[in-house]
């Protein structure tokens, strides 16, 4: 049975009418590590006991929702609204699980790709009116004034999109995707937005691709040991189309070392999505420190969208 379980209990009951395999989701924040697609049920029983328990992710866990497992390709749909008017972001789709081929466990997200090939202007049409649209109507109605960024997590099921989750901020690693194809100036239109004026016509995008690759501290998001130093950084900044977002990184006695799961997310922009790639993953491999680990296949399954060449 799906439904929302505040105790270990209900949710073992439940686990013995569910279709295999289950999604569990913690209904609390808990740093992207949450959601749990479980193949059976001693599986199952192993992760409600550890989060509802053992509390191993905090008071995020204390909730949990059991849900059907849905199939398809995610992607993230993320818009900046003023509470009257709306644009969609450049679309971008996240790599939630730590290891190639999605395997291992869910993590914050471990790179992400952009280019208007993952959204044809049908499924966009499609996800404004049955979705973006009917959801701000809904804030509208409910006296709710919203304005900022909306993202809003979608499954592409062959029985069209579905909402995985909806968030109150742009999305990591698919912020970064994203700025990288900004043409415009992100502080003056969201001065537009927290003044109630968005022009969502001045808000134009590069053509083309871009991608984030994020290199991680080793044995996130599980245990992992920070204040490793951090070496070749020098000059990727000046490499064309490159951005490197520092996440988990702080300055020790001058030297740059490891402070969080995610360290660093290394981004670039191209005219496709294969050149993109090839860019972020050159600079990827000019920096290092003890431990970085970071997935080889971002973006390796959307063959599709690449470049003839690419
Ligand atoms: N990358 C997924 C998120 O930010 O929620």
């Amino acid at each position: 049975m799906h439904g929302t379980f505040d105790t270990p209990a209900d949710a073992y009951r439940a686990l013995n009418s569910v279709a295999w395999p289950v999604v569990i989701k913690a209904d609390g924040l808990c740093a992207g590590k949450g959601v749990f697609l479980a193949p059976d049920f001693a599986d199952a029983k192993d992760f409600v006991e550890r989060v509802m328990e053992k509390n191993e992710l905090g008071p995020g866990g204390r909730r949990i929702l059991l849900e059907e497992t849905l199939e398809g390709e995610e992607l993230s749909f993320i818009i900046l609204t003023d509470g009257k008017r709306y644009a969609p972001l450049v679309p971008t789709r996240d790599h939630k699980r730590v290891f190639d081929g999605n395997q291992g466990p869910n993590t914050g997200g471990m790179g992400a790709y952009s280019s208007d090939e993952l959204l044809p202007d049908d499924l966009r049409e499609l996800i404004r009116s049955t979705i973006v649209e009917p959801t701000l109507h809904g804030l509208a109605a409910d006296g709710i004034p919203y304005q900022g960024f909306l993202y809003i997590g979608l499954m592409l099921t062959k029985s069209g999109p579905k909402v995985l989750e909806f968030n109150c901020r742009l999305g990591d690693p698919e912020a970064q995707a994203i700025v990288a194809r900004m043409d415009f100036d992100l502080a003056e239109t969201l001065a537009d937005v927290a003044a109630g004026c968005l022009e969502p016509s001045k808000m134009r995008w590069k053509p083309g691709a871009s991608a984030c690759v994020v290199l991680t501290s080793g044995g996130y998001p599980g245990k992992f040991e920070t204040g490793k130093r951090i070496e070749g950084l020098t000059g990727v900044d000046n490499i064309t189309g490159v951005r490197v977002f520092h996440a988990g990184t702080k300055l020790a006695g001058g030297t740059l070392v490891t402070n969080g799961g995610r360290v660093l997310g290394i981004t670039a922009a191209a005219g496709a999505l294969g050149d993109s790639l090839a860019l972020a993953y050159a600079t990827a491999s000019r920096i290092h420190f003890a431990g970085m680990h970071y997935r080889k296949d971002i973006g390796a399954h959307a063959t599709h969208l690449r470049a003839a060449g690419n």
